[in-house]
């Protein structure tokens, strides 16, 4: 994909539904006992692997348009699948569907493309195992044999890295314990689990733990789940390259509407705010127990940008909740004077790339200066981006963190492999082209 230098970008958009809540709501609604119908459905290829998954599992699942229509088969009632999961490029689907798998009564392998098939499953097998399941790995990573039984052990379980797919996980395993059991966090992760069990009208528990800052979330079996219909808001991390370019673009304005506002995933947007950028979030909405809203973003020069932040580096407990916006961040940095430095994020180097290789060699190829470090980086700025051919390792946060460079870099960008964007966005490409002024 060539990306050619934009003047601003003008328009009102809607994103496609969130991706972290759509994985949740399909695994949720197949565990109920009749049809939910759930609107706005993640349009991703991450989602499309979870609905693979779920109908090899057995669990009816139609299109009626922009809506899927998923009929549950009760706590237990998945069926042995005919050959392995296939969970494509997609964490979520393999470390969710995990915990599920638990307690069904048959073997069932989860696989998945080569970057997912390289990716850490310890986090979830080690806890996994406390609860009595029978899991084979090799290295803990995928393919992953899991030889589900029943009833699984209660649990209490501090989580060793910051992961919502690693709470999640384990809340679903709870969903099939013999007793209560709790997650403790040390950094608060998303929590769209515990806001969708509690939509289908389970109780889940949560709050501040032991120590400060720590919080714990548990679960208590459960006879049953009953269907509900879902509305899925739109998706705040693919809303973020938008805002992203319309900030950094002067004389830019956009609107997104029906965006989820969720805090534990608005981060991103709190923070442009806060290095001066026009950004405004209204909270308006609430749908199926998540709140949504409209952003609006307007580009200034960056003379009148009024900073209100003394230092620009990204560090512990913010890193959680920026996690999927690190790459676009540090394209944000180097446009800001002084700046940009990311720290405490090793979880970049396992996601569907090396997210920190990744950024650092795009950004210096595009002309910044990068210092790399083992759990993060630097970037210098504000630099004037030039165009260049940029890998995006299969990644499509790359890949679109890279186009919005791209946008406000001289000459043309190349984005390598961008079809990966399909990954969690179809249509970027074809929704960039419609809000931007060249
Ligand atoms: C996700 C959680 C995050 C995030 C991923 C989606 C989720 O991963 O990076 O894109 O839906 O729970 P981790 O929980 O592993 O940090």
């Amino acid at each position: 994909m060539i990306i050619r230098p934009a003047k601003r970008i003008r328009g009102r958009l809607e994103m496609p539904g969130d991706k972290s809540i759509s994985h949740r709501a399909a695994m949720i609604a197949a565990l109920a006992r009749s049809t939910s119908r759930i609107t706005n459905f993640s349009t991703s290829e991450d989602c499309a692997a979870t609905l693979h998954c779920l109908s090899a599992l057995g669990v009816p699942i139609d299109r009626d348009g922009k809506d899927i229509l998923v009929t549950g088969v009760g706590l237990r009632g998945f069926r042995a699948p005919a050959g392995p999961l296939d969970c494509a490029n997609s964490g979520t689907t393999m470390r969710l569907l995990a915990g599920l798998l638990t307690f069904q009564n048959f073997t069932s392998t989860l696989t998945g493309d080569s970057s997912l098939r390289s990716r850490p499953m310890q986090r979830i097998i080690d806890p996994l195992r406390m609860m009595g399941a029978e899991i084979e790995s090799k290295d803990g990573r995928a393919p992953l044999a899991i030889h589900g039984r029943n009833f699984v052990q209660p649990i209490e379980y501090e989580l060793p890295v910051a992961s919502a797919q690693t709470k999640s996980c384990i809340l679903f395993a709870g969903l099939g314990g013999s007793g209560r059991t709790t997650v403790i966090e040390h950094v608060p992760t998303r929590d769209h689990t515990e806001r969708m069990l509690r939509w289908f009208g389970l109780t889940v528990e949560s709050g501040d733990a032991r120590r400060d800052g720590e919080v714990f979330v548990a679960i208590s079996p459960v006879a049953g789940l009953s269907a509900r219909d879902v509305q899925i808001p739109g998706d705040v991390s693919s809303a973020a390259y938008f805002a992203a370019a319309a900030a950094l673009l002067e004389d830019s304005e956009l609107e997104i509407a029906n965006v989820g506002l969720n805090p534990s995933r608005t981060l991103f947007l709190s923070y442009l705010k806060l290095l001066g950028f026009n950004l405004n979030t209204d909270l308006s909405l609430e749908v199926s127990n998540e709140p949504a809203g409209t952003v609006r973003v307007n580009g200034l020069p960056a003379t009148k940008r009024k900073n209100s932040i003394q230092s620009q580096t990204i560090e512990g407990p913010m890193v959680a909740g920026l996690i999927d916006e690190l790459p676009l961040l540090a394209v944000v940095g180097s446009q800001m004077d002084g700046g940009l430095e990311i720290r405490d994020a090793r979880e970049l180097r396992v996601k569907e790339s090396d997210r920190i290789a990744a950024t650092a060699a795009g950004l210096t190829a595009m002309g910044a200066r990068v210092e790399e470090f083992e759990d993060g980086l630097r970037v210098s700025g504000p630099t004037a981006l030039r165009g260049a051919s940029i890998e995006s390792r299969g990644d499509h946060r790359i890949a679109m963190a890279f186009t919005i460079a791209g946008l406000i870099a001289r000459g043309e960008t190349e984005i390598k492999d961008a079809g990966c964007v399909a990954v969690s966005f179809p249509d970027f490409f074809e929704l960039i082209d419609a809000v931007t002024v060249r």
